[in-house]
């Protein structure tokens, strides 16, 4: 059930409205399914945000209108998992080509304490130079969370001298031009895989 959950189509997804939770070892990353979806067959996943990019530009869910989107929220300071997933993003983007270009790659941050935009600057450019970092007010970030269902938590490092870390969904969601869900991938979403189901509905 658990590993099942790589595998499931976004029909699957949204009919069964499947809660599946994997701890990955060694990271506090969790892949949640959004767990509320709405009785008509479409999830509720996604909505109106406003937020501030990497080079500082106050953006909405407007300024991507158009385009799809593949969202993905984490942090910079993720030591594995948000950095697979954002590799597992660029690669997908290198791999499909031209056809890419449909395709907005955004990075929303959980961090809004340490992600400042020029943080979310640096680390976006080492994974793709079309990846937006979106970070925010900690009310934004709570308010863009809680409407793409992604459950996020401080926790207490000890290990590290970071402080602290930050359990949080790792999952990959396709957004269409008009700002709706279309379906979702993981972090660990072969990039084979996440690029032929790209080709099908780009
Ligand atoms: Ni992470």
């Amino acid at each position: 059930m658990r590993l099942r959950l790589l595998g499931l189509s976004a029909a699957g997804f949204v009919a069964g409205g499947l809660v599946g939770l994997m701890v990955i070892p060694g990271a506090l990353d969790r892949v949640l399914a959004p767990a509320q979806v709405m009785s008509v067959g479409k999830a509720a996943v996604g909505g109106p945000f406003t937020l501030t990019d990497h080079t500082g530009r106050r953006v909405t869910d407007k300024d991507f209108r158009g385009q799809y989107m593949l969202v993905y929220f984490g942090f910079t300071f993720c030591p594995d998992v948000c950095p697979s997933g954002l590799q597992a993003i660029s690669a997908t983007l290198d791999q499909l080509g031209p056809k890419a270009e449909k395709i907005t790659p955004v990075f929303i941050s959980v961090d809004p304490e340490r992600d400042t935009p020029e943080q979310l600057a640096l680390y976006v450019s080492s994974f793709h130079p079309r990846l937006v970092g979106l970070t925010g007010s900690p009310e934004e970030i709570q308010s863009v969370a809680k409407a793409y269902r992604v459950y996020y938590n401080k926790v207490k490092d000890e290990k590290s001298t970071a402080e602290y870390t930050i359990d949080h969904t790792s999952i990959i969601y396709l957004m269409d031009p008009k700002g709706e869900f279309v379906t979702h991938f993981t972090h660990a979403t072969p990039v084979a895989t996440m690029a032929e189901k790209l080709e099908k509905v780009l």
